[in-house]
């Protein structure tokens, strides 16, 4: 498969991927990066690992129509021939012009156990943050199909952690992630040898 991952932060799920890629664990093609923030860590790790990025946001491209805005995804996607779209702390909604044409074809990562913590506003460390503040015995990952409503779509995985006592949002998101980089890549092969099918 040719991969396109849209990133936003740090980029640590994107590294974990590439890792897998370079262990031989994956067999796809990393293809491309888009996020709508160019000073981040993903786009560092593109960078290093010579895999082409774009920077796509309205700031970037200012003179384009709100259609040709939308377009200007999918015309990048088709040019490198994407086949999936791999959501590693994107913080911000998908295209609907990209959800309709990648059906199916769009995966997300999220760092609690969906539904709960999930929505508007439940991003990275706010989702953690979230977690503490309820008093919550657990909370884990969810790799989930992405469709128009946010954090809704059909879960593939999931995995817990106990959260301690003395966790904070700090400690807890340090094992959150620690289970992305394990699972994430694991989902992915899945769907590379069909124990996955995504209709
Ligand atoms: C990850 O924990 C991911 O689950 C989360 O952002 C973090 C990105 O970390 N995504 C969301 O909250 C999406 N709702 P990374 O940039 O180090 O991969």
């Amino acid at each position: 498969m040719n991969i396109c991952v849209f990133a936003s932060g740090g980029g640590s799920n994107f590294n974990a991927l590439l890792q897998a890629k370079k262990d031989g664990f994956l067999n796809s093609d990393f293809k491309l990066l888009i996020t709508n923030n160019s000073h981040c860590g993903a786009v560092d790790i593109a960078l290093a690992n010579d895999i082409d990025y774009y920077h796509i946001s309205k700031k970037v491209f200012p003179d384009l129509s709100e259609s040709d805005f939308h377009k200007l995804y999918v015309d990048i996607l088709d040019e490198y021939e994407i086949d999936l779209i791999l959501l590693a702390g994107y913080m911000k909604m998908v295209d609907t012009i990209v959800i309709r044409k990648f059906k199916n074809r769009i995966i997300n990562i999220h760092p609690a156990l969906l539904p709960s913590f999930g929505g508007k506003g439940m991003y990275g460390m706010n989702v953690h943050k979230a977690v503490i503040e309820s008093g919550a015995k657990e909370s884990g990952i969810t790799i989930h199909l992405v469709d128009e409503f946010y954090d809704k779509g059909k879960i593939l995985l999931q995995k817990k952690l106990a959260v301690n006592e003395d966790d904070n949002e700090h400690t807890l998101q340090k094992r959150v992630l620690e289970l992305e980089h394990k699972y994430y890549p694991q989902v992915v092969k899945q769907i590379e040898t069909g124990e996955l099918i995504l209709e």
